[in-house]
């Protein structure tokens, strides 16, 4: 495991490379623990100021074998070679040498799964950000472009298939049963980029032909047996490559596109050129095994690592502080990809549900940065949220601003200006501003200043006048390191809703710019003066989330319940409703601490009633309406001195108010909606699925409700609606017989196969109460659980921490201490994932004083355990300070 440095990494400390790599040759000698790497390296001086100046190249726990310069072994006192480093001293006065550089790595026992490893059998790699200086030392950043030739040697029993980036150019066998393969890609690539794989695995293939009748040959690569579960990896492919064209008019550019899927990986997935390599979880579906949320998670990730070839891959970054440039701008294209391939609305409301539900917290807690990052110690806890989700909602905000006809010419720009290139986020917004002639400086605090803002306003109107005046006022608040804030360009979208529910036309307004429906807060405070309207209107704010901000708005319940019935904007309705609901959970929350009986009124169960039933909206729509905000939804709008027990109980009670009034109905619907057609996992048949499993849910709240679950799992005829029943049984009655049966019979079902074990995990690992812990504890022993996988660690543990607020906030303490133990046990093998885990503490601060101290104390332990990763020391310490 790498030592910790402590070295702290500095946006303002940038400089160009004093050396080049316009070319790169690896020969890797693959044997399970024994892979030898030969790199050849043509070098570039980068201006004559370099000359003199060492070589230094980076590595990360490497064995030199061999060094040679044009062609001749370098002598001791030319260089100087340790794990982590290669200084070479003595260079050639030419301005272009060869250096051939043969390291040796051990693919088996690599753990951490970044590098060369193995996962199953199969050969395989992970480079971003920093894997590759642990394959071979290299100017292992960004800004190094160069174009790879690749030649792969292995047992050909045991490994037929060899990939690597770009086209194949030459294979055949060798003696003693092995054989080579050799690939070259013409694209000149940052070392990140780079990616080989070497196994047995069965394919899907197919083909794409592009706008210029360029043919493609497609290859999905997945375990044997396992091929039709790829089919509809490699129909959200040809959507996306067709998407790319025809919405952005980017092509693909080489002969061959495969991806491959392993049961082994950090994250989600990997755009190395021309060879995705992906988390099998996002690749393996059918109606048996998989969710239709699975189905909409592989189509946008398909998506997402797609897109990367343009943006991320033929414009990649300058350094990782850009990260966002490439990840922000992807995720936005993979969010515009799903949303025009399934219901926008809907899409919409599930991207501000994960937003709040991710972003949020890390920026209103100790982790929070911004989008573009100044410093970091350790660049892999940087693939956040905040880099992720909030940089999406900024490329999102441009093209609100500047309208999608600039928008898209200013992303013609990029593409035009930046096609090669290692770019910045500056580079970024000034083709924006070019096409558009606004100026964006101001709104550029978006990738620069941490912190959630909040828009608070404040509404008067004169009836006998036809003014209505608004009063508007941007703040933000202190983040780690950035204690002043500056004012922030927020394109908030809003409407003035009648009383007849459609927006009224006002006569004029001064106080601030308006345009289409938008209007731009830039200043501490606006005093907003409109005329012409002759009744008072309830206020429409932030419609489809315009900003990703906070509001505060004085508000009568019955205006927001107006809303959730009328407002033209099915977002604002669905945030009126949910605004309703979570006031009414905080406020029964606080009565039952208080030894009181909760109330909840009689409009929110009404409400759920009209928009369950109303035929005008999509399926998948009312499904999102009915759900609650999460526990976690709950606390953060609590923000202090939480107490789960409280909330899940008040959480509870509305539940079973909205059941009680509309219990007929439900039953009704519930069905009607039953699925008499075969599986098909397109938007309108999960909608449909949703809602039904939604009404399930309230339907099995009372005590015993155990029946319609119970049947429902029996005759499940895909994964959506059985785990959903599974899932309502743990959660509502986890002690009952049925679910114990459903359970085992789960278990007996699925027990070979880990990633559907891996919902019987996580669905455990969410049932709430003091009794999880011995639950979650009791699995970790299960044969199917292991702590070297990642997708087996997020399932139960990951869900456990984040998705347990009952269970993991245990006030004792006692889910603390496990949590500890377990990410100081992963992080012995794979500091990365471990420092993901440990995230799950971030919010400690918000809880009631017994909790916090606890929280603190399990804190604290990991941060006094001796050797820690920088990984997780990174994590640990800024949640604490
Ligand atoms: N670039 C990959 C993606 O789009 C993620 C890579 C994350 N790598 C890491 N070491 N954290 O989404
Ligand atoms: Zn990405």
């Amino acid at each position: 495991m790498r030592t910790d440095t402590g070295q702290v990494f500095r946006l303002e400390d940038y400089r160009r490379s004093d050396y080049r790599i316009p070319e790169t040759r690896l020969a890797f000698d693959l044997d399970p623990e024994q892979t030898t790497v030969v790199s050849e390296l043509v070098i570039e001086r980068a201006d004559d100021s370099a000359a003199g100046a060492p070589l230094v190249l980076d590595g990360d726990g490497l064995d030199l074998v061999a060094l040679e310069l044009n062609g001749e072994a370098l002598g001791e006192n030319a260089f100087e070679a340790t794990p982590d480093r290669l200084t070479i001293h003595a260079l050639p006065t030419d301005s272009t040498f060869r250096l051939t550089i043969t390291t040796r790595v051990n693919p088996s026992a690599n753990q951490a799964l970044m590098g060369l490893y193995r996962s199953s059998g199969v050969y395989t790699t992970q480079c971003e950000a920093e894997g590759f200086r642990r394959i071979t030392y290299y100017l292992d950043r960004p800004d190094i472009l160069s174009v790879y030739r690749v030649r792969l040697e292995a047992d050909k029993a045991t490994a037929p298939l060899l990939l690597s980036n770009g086209n194949p150019v030459e294979a055949g066998d060798l003696p003693g049963g092995r054989h080579f393969a050799v690939w070259d890609d013409p694209h000149p690539k940052p070392s990140y980029l780079f990616a080989l794989v070497a196994g047995d695995l069965g394919v899907v293939t197919d083909e794409f032909v592009t706008m210029s009748s360029r043919r493609v040959a497609l290859g999905i690569h997945v375990e044997k047996g396992k091929e039709p579960r790829a089919a509809y990896a490699m129909d959200a492919l040809k959507r996306s490559m067709k998407w790319d064209e025809e919405v952005f008019g980017l092509e693909y550019d080489l002969d061959v596109f495969n991806i491959v899927a392993v049961s082994d990986f950090n994250m989600g997935a990997m755009e190395n050129k021309g060879l995705n390599i992906f988390n099998d979880k996002y690749v393996l579906a059918d109606e048996e095994t998989a969710t239709d949320a699975d189905f909409a998670n592989i189509e946008a990730i398909i998506a997402h690592e797609y897109f990367h070839n343009w943006t991320g891959n033929r414009i990649t970054c300058r350094d990782w502080f850009q990260l966002c440039l490439k990840e922000g701008l992807t995720v936005f294209r993979d969010h515009e990809f799903s949303a025009d391939q399934r219901s926008r609305a809907v899409k919409r409301i599930a991207e501000v549900r994960t937003l709040k539900a991710h972003q949020f917290p890390e920026d209103q807690g100790p982790l929070a940065h911004p989008v573009r990052p100044r410093r970091y110690r350790e660049i892999n806890n940087f693939y956040t949220a905040t880099v992720y989700e909030k940089g999406s909602e900024v490329v999102r905000m441009i093209r609100t601003i500047l309208g999608a006809e600039a928008f898209r010419a200013g992303m013609d720009l990029y593409f035009e200006r930046h096609d090669g290139d290692a770019a910045t986020i500056e580079d970024f917004l000034t083709v924006f501003e070019e096409v558009s002639g606004r100026d964006l400086s101001q709104f550029a605090l978006w990738y620069h200043q941490a912190g959630t803002p909040n828009v608070s306003v404040k509404a008067s109107h004169n009836a006998a006048t036809g003014e209505l005046v608004l009063d508007i006022e941007q703040s933000s608040p202190p983040t780690p390191g950035e204690s002043r804030k500056r004012l922030m360009h927020i394109p908030l979208a809003f409407g003035l809703v009648g009383p007849d529910g459609r927006d009224m036309v006002w006569e004029s307004v001064e106080g601030a710019t308006i345009e289409h429906g938008v209007l731009h807060v830039r200043k501490r405070k606006h005093h907003v003066r409109f005329t012409g309207i002759s009744e008072r209107p309830r206020l429409s704010l932030n419609r489809g989330f315009s900003a990703p901000i906070t509001l505060s708005v004085e508000e009568k319940p019955e205006d927001r319940a107006f809303l959730a019935r009328h407002d033209g904007d099915l977002f604002s309705r669905w945030q009126a409703l949910g605004g309703l609901m979570s006031d009414a959970i905080i406020e029964a929350s606080k009565h039952l601490r208080d030894g009181r009986k909760a109330e909840y009124g009689r409009e929110i169960p009404e409400l759920c009633g009209v928009i369950a039933t109303d035929d005008r909206l999509e399926e998948a729509y009312r499904a999102l309406a009915l759900a609650l905000p999460s526990e976690a939804d709950v606390a953060r709008e609590i923000g202090a001195n939480i107490d789960p027990d409280a909330i899940l109980a008040a959480r509870n009670g509305l539940v079973e108010a909205i059941a009680a009034a509309n219990g007929d109905t439900f039953a009704a619907l519930y069905d009607q909606l039953a699925d008499s057609e075969p599986f098909t996992p397109d938007a309108a048949s999960a909608g449909r699925r949703s809602l039904r499993n939604m009404l399930l849910d309230y339907l099995s709240s009372g005590p015993g409700a155990t029946g319609r679950a119970a049947a429902q799992y029996r005759d499940a005829g895909n994964m959506t609606d059985r785990s959903a029943a599974l899932s309502v049984l743990v959660m509502r009655h986890p002690d009952a017989a049925d679910t114990k049966a459903a359970l085992a019979d789960f278990e007996t079902r699925f027990g070979d196969d880990a990633l559907v074990m891996d919902k019987w995990f996580q669905i455990q690992a969410a049932a709430p109460g003091a009794g999880a812990l011995e639950t979650v504890r009791t699995l970790t022993t299960h044969p199917g659980f292991s702590i070297a996988n990642p997708n087996r660690v997020r399932s139960l543990i990951g869900t456990f921490s984040s998705a347990n607020q009952t269970g993991f906030h245990r006030a004792d303490g006692e889910g603390y201490r496990f949590f500890a133990d377990i990410v100081l046990q992963v992080e012995q093998r794979n500091p990365q994932v471990a420092a993901r885990l440990a995230t799950g503490l971030r919010s400690w601060r918000s809880l009631e004083p017994k909790r916090k101290a606890r929280a603190r104390e399990a804190l604290l332990r990991i941060a006094s355990t001796e050797n820690l990763s920088p990984d997780l020391r990174d994590i640990v310490e800024r949640t604490l300070a």
